[in-house]
């Protein structure tokens, strides 16, 4: 029988609202979701629902609303969380692949994977941590097929291209957690499938996924998928879920 897994994320009763204008406009209504250590989870939902903006909170890039529920990291709540201990979740536990890419354009693809390496080491560059942190990246970037591509801008990039840099700078720091939005969605069909692949290796190795998609076939290679209707996550019926391995 497989072993109850070990929740690692978990966000709960959380709540978000937008004001535009004068009119508050509640995203999130209360939304939970449980993540298991070494769970692959896809989030589902219809475009506006709240997927990018559920991702944001749980990786600590945005606050939820003034006692709008609580997100936990290994029972650590994250959403009333600051500073340096923050930026520490951000940087260490959690990789994040932001639906639009967030290259700096002003670095090559190389120095855009190091750089969550170099984060918070200012003297990193004078240091053996770059030679480290360089030879990774090149070889994460090489096993995503980009090794041809190190020393270009990610303006000389097509958006698939742009899509698995994303991915490998998110990998960099080797997180517990991947938080990944929409990380097929610039890609065709085969290459999004090669992404897949790479994050299903690094799943089977023990990584935690949260993917938001749209796409439903993209969904069907998660452990379990959940869609996000009217602010609130709803599990999809129990057909969907594949069981989990003994080892998770
Ligand atoms: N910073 C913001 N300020 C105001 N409104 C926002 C902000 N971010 C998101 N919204 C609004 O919140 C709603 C949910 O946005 P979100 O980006 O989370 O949706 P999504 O499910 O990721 O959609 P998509 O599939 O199109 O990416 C949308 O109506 C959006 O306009
Ligand atoms: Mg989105």
């Amino acid at each position: 029988m497989a072993k109850q897994p070990t929740p690692i994320l978990s966000a709960r009763g959380v709540r978000k609202t937008y004001v535009f204008g004068a009119i508050p406009v509640e995203v999130l209504r209360g939304a939970d979701l449980d993540v298991s250590q070494g769970e692959w989870v896809a989030v589902l939902g219809s475009s506006g629902s709240g997927k990018s903006t559920l991702l944001h909170l749980m990786g600590g890039l945005d606050k939820p609303d003034r006692d709008g529920g609580t997100i936990r990291f290994q029972g650590t709540e994250v959403a009333t969380t600051h500073g340096a201990r923050l930026d520490l979740y951000r940087n260490r536990e959690i990789g994040f692949v932001f639906q639009f890419y967030h290259l700096l354009p002003e670095l090559n693809v190389l120095e855009n994977a190091m750089l969550p390496a170099m984060v918070g080491h200012w003297f990193a560059q004078f240091s053996g941590r770059a030679v480290a942190a360089r030879a990774s990246a090149s070889a994460l970037l090489e096993s995503f097929g980009l090794g041809h591509r190190l020393h270009h801008r990610p303006a000389q990039l097509s958006g698939g291209e742009r899509q698995r840099v994303a991915i490998a700078r998110a990998l960099a720091n080797s997180p517990r957690v991947l938080l990944a939005d929409e990380p097929t969605g610039n890609l065709d069909v085969k290459t999004g499938e090669g992404i897949l692949d790479l994050l299903s290796e690094r799943h089977a190795r023990g990584l935690t996924v949260v993917m938001v998609t749209h796409d439903p076939a993209v969904a069907a290679r998660a452990d379990r998928i959940v869609k996000l209707t009217d602010g609130r996550v709803e599990d999809e019926p129990p057909t969907a879920s594949k069981p989990l391995k003994d080892n998770e």
